[in-house]
């Protein structure tokens, strides 16, 4: 019997390499993909089963290829996690029209595509598969600073994830998002550093302030994120779909 298959985007970095390595970890043969092809393909590396290959999100002509390459070698897609997304951090009066156009391309546009590429493959396959979207903290409450268009990126993957959660359920289809905090990722090291800026203070006491805003009293891991998508895509979350699962140590509660 062949090893499920599992595909996830952005999973060169940060939180998207950390559920690929759970993923490795819990049986699956990982396919993982990033725009960056070498951090891909150095992720890869460190997993037992695994493949890199490269997809830029944003282009759905891309994510069909790549989800129908997969079905066509492994004849079998059980999971998919659309997890690449980018943040720049700014005053909502400067954020330009492609500055806004780019980040919705990635963050809610990449969501689509290949959330529709892979479950029409797994309607094809007959799978009753799962499909996790990464959301943020920022896609439940608009009270984050710098991050307008951020947060209506993420706001809208909410919303995509509870119409695909409804329209695939009768696939036996899954969908459902999480929602982080404060990651220690190279995307939280940029974003220290604009904050930092922005607020004309320096990057440690940004990050105090996000340790503090924390009730759990720590900047949140990729594995905190990757331990609930591992729940999310088993059997034991088999009656839950179209939620958005908050995991960011009490820092924001609804
Ligand atoms: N770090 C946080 O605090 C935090 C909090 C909430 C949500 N998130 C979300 O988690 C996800 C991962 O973030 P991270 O912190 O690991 O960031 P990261 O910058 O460390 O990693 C993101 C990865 O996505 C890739 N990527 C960028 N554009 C892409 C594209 N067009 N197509 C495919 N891949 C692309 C990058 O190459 C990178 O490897 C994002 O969706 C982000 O919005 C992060």
């Amino acid at each position: 019997m062949s090893l499920p298959i599992a595909g996830v985007t952005g999973a060169g970095s940060g939180i998207g390499a950390a559920i690929a390595r759970m993923l490795g970890k819990r049986g699956f043969h990982v396919i993982v993909t990033d725009i960056d092809l070498m951090a891909a393909q150095k992720v890869a590396s460190e997993i037992a089963n695994a493949e890199a290959l490269q997809l830029d999100v944003s282009k759905p002509d891309a994510c069909n290829a790549l989800v129908a390459s997969i079905v066509e070698k492994h004849q079998r897609l059980d999971v998919w996690v659309s997890n690449a997304g980018i943040s720049k951090m700014q005053r909502f009066v400067d954020i330009s029209p492609s500055d806004l156009a780019r980040n919705f391309e990635i963050n809610t546009y990449g969501v689509f595509y290949c959330g529709q590429a892979a479950a029409k493959a797994m309607i094809k396959l007959g799978t009753p598969g799962r499909i996790v979207n990464t959301a943020s903290m920022a896609a439940k409450q608009g009270r984050v600073p710098f991050l307008a268009d951020y947060v209506a990126s993420k706001f809208a993957v909410l919303g995509l994830t509870q119409a695909m959660a409804f329209e695939l359920a009768p696939h036996g289809i899954r969908v459902n998002s999480v929602c982080p905090g404060f990651v220690a990722t190279p995307m939280q090291t940029r974003e220290l550093a604009w904050e930092a800026e922005l607020r004309g203070t320096s990057s440690e006491s940004v990050k105090e302030m996000w340790i503090k805003d924390t009730p759990l009293g720590r900047l949140e891991t990729p594995e905190d994120v990757a331990k609930v998508v591992g729940f999310l895509v088993s059997d034991d979350a088999e009656f839950l779909t179209g939620e958005s699962i908050s995991v960011n140590g009490g820092a924001y509660m609804d």
